[in-house]
C-alpha cells in the first residue's frame, strides 16, 4: 500500500470517527444486532424477551368496536394460544398486525424497535411475521418442491428460484422444510393433488422457509382430519422457542394438546382480553364459560 493510500485511509477513517462521537454527543446510540453487528433495517430486537406488544389497540367499524383498548404481550419464542366466541376480534387483531386493517389507537411493536403499524404489508413480512390463512392459497399446478422453492427464494425471482440452479445451502434447506413437513414422498407432486391437510402444511412450509420470527396461524386445523390435527399439533410444539407462535382455534382439543399444563391461553371477547393463564384456569373461570366454552 503506498502512503497516498494510507494517509487517505486515516482521513477518512478520522472522519468516521468523528461524525460517530457528533452522533454520540447528540445523544444518537445505534440499535446493535447482538455481538456489536449492526442492526438490518426492519430487523427485530428480542433482547428483552418479548417478541410482540400489543397495547390498548381499537378498531372501530362503522362504531361498532371490534377492538376494544386490546391490550397483550407474547414473549419471544413462545407458542400462544389464543381462543374466543365467533366476532370476538381474533382475526382483526391479526388484520392489525400484520398491517391490513389500521387501528384507531393504540401501538402495536415488535420486538422491542419496531412500530408495525408504521409498516406496509411487505415490510410486515420483511420484518420477520409470516401469517396463515384459514384457506390453503399453494400454487396448485406447481409440484411441492417448487411451492417451497418459491417462498425460500423470497425476493429473487420466480423464475430463477423454478429454472435457476439451487446452491447447497438451498437444497439442505428444502430438504429439511420437506422433512419437516411431512411431505418429503410428495416432494415433485403437484399440490393440487395433496389432501387439505397437506396443502396446510404446505402452506406452513412456505411461511418457514421465509424464516419467520412471528408466525400468525388463524383456524389452522379447520378442516382436517382428527390425526392431521394432531400432527399439526406436533408440528407447532416443535416451533416454540426457534418462533413466536400465536394461534388461534376453535378446537378446543388441539388447543389443549398446545397448551398443555403450562402454556398461556387468552381469551377473547368483545374486542378484549376476557381472561389469559393457564388453560385450566381459564376453562375454570365463570366468564369465560358463560360467553365461550360452556355454549
Ligand atoms: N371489514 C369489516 N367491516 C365491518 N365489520 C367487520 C370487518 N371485519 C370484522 N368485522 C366485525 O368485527 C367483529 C370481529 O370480527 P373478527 O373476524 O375479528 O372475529 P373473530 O374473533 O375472528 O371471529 P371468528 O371466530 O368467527 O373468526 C365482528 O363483529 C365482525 O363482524
Ligand atoms: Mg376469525
Amino acid at each position: 500500500m503506498t502512503p497516498d493510500l494510507m494517509r487517505e485511509g486515516a482521513a477518512r477513517r478520522a472522519a468516521y470517527e468523528a461524525r460517530m462521537a457528533a452522533l454520540r454527543a447528540a445523544g444518537h446510540r445505534r440499535p446493535r444486532g447482538g455481538f456489536g453487528r449492526p442492526l438490518q433495517p426492519l430487523e427485530p430486537v428480542f433482547t428483552q424477551g418479548v417478541a410482540l406488544y400489543v397495547e390498548e389497540v381499537t378498531v372501530s367499524f362503522d362504531g361498532f368496536k371490534a377492538l376494544d383498548a386490546l391490550s397483550l404481550t407474547v414473549d419471544a419464542g413462545e407458542l400462544r394460544c389464543i381462543i374466543g366466541p365467533n366476532g370476538a376480534g381474533k382475526t382483526t387483531m391479526m388484520d392489525c398486525i400484520t398491517g391490513k386493517t389500521r387501528p384507531d389507537g393504540g401501538r402495536i411493536t415488535f420486538g422491542s424497535n419496531i412500530d408495525l403499524l408504521r409498516l406496509n404489508e411487505t415490510e410486515v413480512v420483511t420484518a420477520g411475521i409470516g401469517r396463515k390463512f384459514q384457506k390453503p392459497t399453494v400454487y396448485e399446478r406447481l409440484t411441492v418442491l417448487d411451492n417451497l422453492a418459491m417462498s425460500l427464494a423470497g425476493a429473487r425471482s420466480v423464475r430463477a428460484s423454478l429454472f435457476g440452479h439451487r446452491n447447497g445451502a438451498e437444497t439442505a434447506r428444502l430438504d429439511e422444510l420437506l422433512t419437516l413437513i411431512e411431505l418429503k414422498p410428495a416432494a415433485f407432486r403437484e399440490a393440487g393433488m395433496l389432501s387439505h391437510g397437506q396443502k396446510q402444511w404446505l402452506e406452513i412450509g412456505m411461511l418457514l422457509a421465509q424464516d419467520p420470527k412471528l408466525l400468525l396461524l388463524d383456524e389452522p386445523v379447520a378442516g382436517m382430519t382428527d390425526e392431521e390435527t394432531e400432527r399439526t399439533a406436533e408440528l407447532f410444539l416443535s416451533l416454540e422457542g426457534q418462533h413466536s407462535l400465536v394461534v388461534v382455534e376453535h378446537d378446543m382439543k388441539f388447543v389443549a394438546t398446545l397448551a398443555g399444563a403450562h402454556r398461556t391461553v387468552t381469551v377473547l371477547h368483545e374486542g378484549r382480553v376476557l381472561a389469559e393463564g393457564r388453560l385450566a384456569d381459564v376453562q375454570a373461570d365463570e366468564r369465560v364459560v358463560e360467553v365461550y366454552l360452556g355454549r
